[in-house]
């Protein structure tokens, strides 16, 4: 038992390996800076890392959003008075516990190493002290304690002071949500694990704002609607587990937060969180700021303070899931061959048009083919190497169908359709590509 607990984590860990160099040979992940020699732990998105982000973000732009009646979108903007986070308590309480090592003088996260230093193992460290995890700048040409600025470590705030302004130019009242995508920055004390935990990266956040009695009841509901999203868009539920945080581990502002959790190469790790917010943000800046932020209940004539159910997930943390749950490796008529089992929904490309040979009879057609489909989806056009190696590529890059012009295309007006999980090939009439296409992508 032991033995095949210990080869699966031997497998896992190459999988990491496995990914970390797909997305840099391929073009969906380079690490930043690269001809300087890097910035530690900061990444650039490639042209299909940015095709894949993208699908991700609109994944889930489309549930919460776009699919309810419930919820409006908004996007804040990243800089913006320090007084948010100070009324948010985020100058005071978005710390970790930082300790150094006396003997090499690494800085480590003290509840991340036991005690011990993983670089030299001295256990002689300093005592713990808070470190602020907020980015400081200046805005404006003077650098004076007046014109710090702080780069948001979450987009949530942006809902909470814009929770009137939406209020008044909506038809909303509560239940209602505001959601957002963006970046957030954090100066994380010990990035790393890839694009799991960076100083720079982007929340995909949803606050929902209920009557006080209904909290528990909404942040059961959203507990389960985003398990189910990841579901949905292909993990696997046995790589996923909902864990919930125990007293001390909860955040500044939160009663009760559960994770959703993927089973990552090094362990399990946090997805999303889901937390009952409570009127904690509200009050906050309700008291801060003097405006009034409460609902008026027309029925009940009064007025309370909306409780906040809120599932903030990471998009890149969420790609980096993704990826990995996707990755496989088979053997094709003897070969090795490693395939990314994407979603048709997250691919960056939908669809390979791939002429068999550079004959300009069957580019033509073949481009035309491409340009055609462009119009609904994100599509390669690919003439370069071998129709073999072009297969493999587009296996890599998670590709689910790739459709081949050859030299009966141009008597039978008909492509061969290739799909990337199953391999197997049928012919369709061009006449019938686009619905045929459409049913097996299922958009
Ligand atoms: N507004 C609540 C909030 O920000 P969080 O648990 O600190 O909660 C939400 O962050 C999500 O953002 C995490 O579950 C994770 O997916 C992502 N995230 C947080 N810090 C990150 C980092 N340093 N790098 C990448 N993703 C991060």
């Amino acid at each position: 038992m032991d033995e095949l607990i210990e080869q699966r984590d031997r497998n896992r860990e190459s999988v990491m390996e496995q990914v970390v160099n797909l997305c840099k040979r391929r073009g969906f992940i380079f690490p930043s800076s690269e001809i300087y020699g890097g910035f530690r732990s900061t990444y650039d998105y490639g042209p299909l890392g940015v095709q894949m982000l993208r699908n991700v973000k609109d994944s889930w732009w489309r549930t919460m959003v776009q699919q309810r009646n419930d919820i409006v979108g908004l996007d804040a903007a990243i800089l913006s008075t320090p007084k948010i986070w100070e009324a948010s308590g985020h100058l005071k309480n978005f710390t970790d516990p930082l300790v150094d090592c006396k003997v090499c003088h690494e800085r480590w996260r003290q509840d991340q190493i036991d005690g011990i230093c993983p670089k030299c193992g001295s256990k002689d460290l300093t005592d713990a002290r808070p470190f602020n995890l907020m980015f400081k700048t200046h805005a404006g040409p003077v650098e004076s304690e007046g014109s710090a600025a702080y780069l948001r470590p979450e987009t949530a705030q942006g809902m909470f002071v814009n929770f009137l302004n939406v209020l008044n130019t909506t038809n909303k009242k509560p239940p209602f949500g505001i959601a957002q995508v963006g970046k957030s920055f954090r100066n994380e004390i010990t990035p790393g694990n890839f694009v799991f935990r960076t100083r720079e990266f982007e929340q995909m956040e949803m606050e929902f704002f209920v009557p006080p009695q209904d909290a528990n009841k909404w942040f059961e509901f959203w507990v389960n609607e985003r398990f189910s999203w990841y579901v949905s868009l292909g993990i696997n539920e046995s790589e996923l587990r909902i864990r919930k945080h125990d007293a001390e581990e909860l955040s500044h502002y939160s009663s009760a937060t559960s994770d959703v959790e993927f089973l990552f190469p090094f362990g399990w790790g946090e997805l999303e969180g889901i937390a009952n917010r409570n009127d904690y943000d509200l009050n906050a800046h309700e008291k801060a700021s003097g405006a009034k932020l409460q609902f008026f209940d027309q029925e009940a004539r009064t007025w309370y303070t909306p409780h906040v159910i809120e599932p903030a997930a990471g998009a890149t943390r969420a790609m980096m899931a993704f990826l990995i749950s996707a990755y496989h490796e088979d053997e094709v008529k003897g070969e090795k061959r490693v395939v990314l089992k994407l979603s048709p929904k997250l691919a960056p490309f939908k669809v390979a048009v791939l002429p068999l040979s550079k004959k300009p009879e069957l580019c033509e057609i073949a481009e035309k083919i491409s340009y055609d489909l462009k119009n609904k989806y994100v599509v390669d056009y690919d003439v370069t190497q071998s129709i073999g190696k072009r297969y493999r590529r587009h296996d890599e890059i998670g590709t689910p169908y790739a459709l081949t012009v050859d030299f009966d295309t141009l008597t039978d007006n008909s492509v061969t359709i290739r799909d990337r999980d199953s391999l197997e090939q049928v012919r369709v009439s061009l006449d019938r590509l686009s619905g045929v296409l459409s049913e097996r992508l299922g958009f």
